[in-house]
């Protein structure tokens, strides 16, 4: 990469920071098309954030990506949140156009279109699981919801916050069936209606952090989907969790969470550039990155 006078900055903030594979992803995708742009991690603590954000006007970056804890903090200190924002509460891109912020979360959208690349899933009128009620889950579960699934079944290990999603979404997308089940229930799987639930989906999709660096494996009865379904999992360290691992050993199609990654932020850097990401050189340096780190 050759810095010049000309060069603009980009970033990520963070706190951890270092583990971040984002730098890795957008400079290969800069030098491969021979954008003057450069891409660095920033460590921001908490109580710097409104000085970091500031930071961003008056150093003239074009932009920043934003990842935990500041995804839900961030959105005080912008001037503008995209729609989708403003009912998720969290944005993982910030894009500066003449000094004035504006705040997107691409993880979903990135999500549905790895999906959509890898497998050639259409959410309309699929009938969807979401394990997990998080950050991601939140962002997901409302990406779902406005592409028309038929019914969404969130699987989560704290009642309350699957069913406060629930309602919350439920509100607002009302055509969409919803139920919820503890991690418990739905492992067990007792009864005729969670049977249904789960021969009838389309995808069940991991949005928790069980599985990731090999801690955890989810246990859920994934011997009785139909043969068609797709397992998906948003971990992408390891590769392929365990959970991804039962659902090939049962001979059904499976989805790493690389694509994500890779798309949410092919998605970012077309905000900051206005120019089509090179999605393949973008997988191929996370992947490179990923063999040297696992
Ligand atoms: N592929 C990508 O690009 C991408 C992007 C974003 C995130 N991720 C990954 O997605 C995962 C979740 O991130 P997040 O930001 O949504 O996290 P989060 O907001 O902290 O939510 C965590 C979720 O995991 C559940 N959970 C945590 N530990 C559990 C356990 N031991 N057993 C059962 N459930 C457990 C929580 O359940 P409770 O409600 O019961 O606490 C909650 O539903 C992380 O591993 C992250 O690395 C991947």
């Amino acid at each position: 990469m050759r810095i010049s006078g000309t060069t603009r900055l980009v970033g990520i903030f963070g706190d951890p920071v270092t583990h971040s594979l984002s730098p890795v992803i957008h400079n290969a995708a800069f030098k491969a098309l021979g954008i003057d742009m450069a891409y660095v991690p920033f460590h921001v603590f908490d109580k710097d954030l409104k000085k970091a954000v500031g930071g961003i006007r008056a150093l003239n970056l074009v932009g920043v990506s934003v990842t935990v804890p500041h995804k839900e903090r961030i959105i005080k200190h912008l001037d503008r949140t995209d729609d989708m924002v403003r009912i998720i509460g969290s944005v993982n891109t910030v894009v500066n156009t003449d000094g004035e912020l504006k705040g997107y979360n691409t993880d979903a959208f990135g999500y549905l279109r790895s999906l959509k690349e890898e497998h050639g899933f259409d959410p309309l009128r699929k009938r969807v699981i979401l394990v997990g009620a998080g950050g991601s889950s939140r962002a997901i579960l409302y990406e779902f919801l406005a592409l028309g699934v038929a019914s969404i079944t969130l699987v989560n290990r704290t009642r309350s916050r699957a069913e406060a999603l629930a309602s919350e979404y439920g509100g607002l997308f009302p055509a969409a069936e919803m139920k919820v089940y503890t991690m418990d229930e739905f492992a067990s799987c007792e009864g005729a209606a969670c049977a249904k639930v789960i021969g009838e989906a389309d995808l069940i999709v991991n949005t928790t952090s069980v599985g990731l660096m090999n801690v955890g494996c989810l246990d859920l009865p994934l011997e009785r989907l139909s043969r068609d379904a797709i397992v998906s999992d948003i971990v992408y360290r390891p590769l392929e969790t365990a959970f991804l691992r039962k659902a090939r050993g049962l001979g059904l199609r499976a989805h790493s969470g690389l694509g994500m990654l890779v798309h949410q932020g092919a998605v970012a850097f077309e905000l900051w550039t206005r120019k089509e990401a090179p999605v393949d050189v973008m997988r191929q340096a996370a992947l490179e990155a990923l063999k040297t780190i696992e």
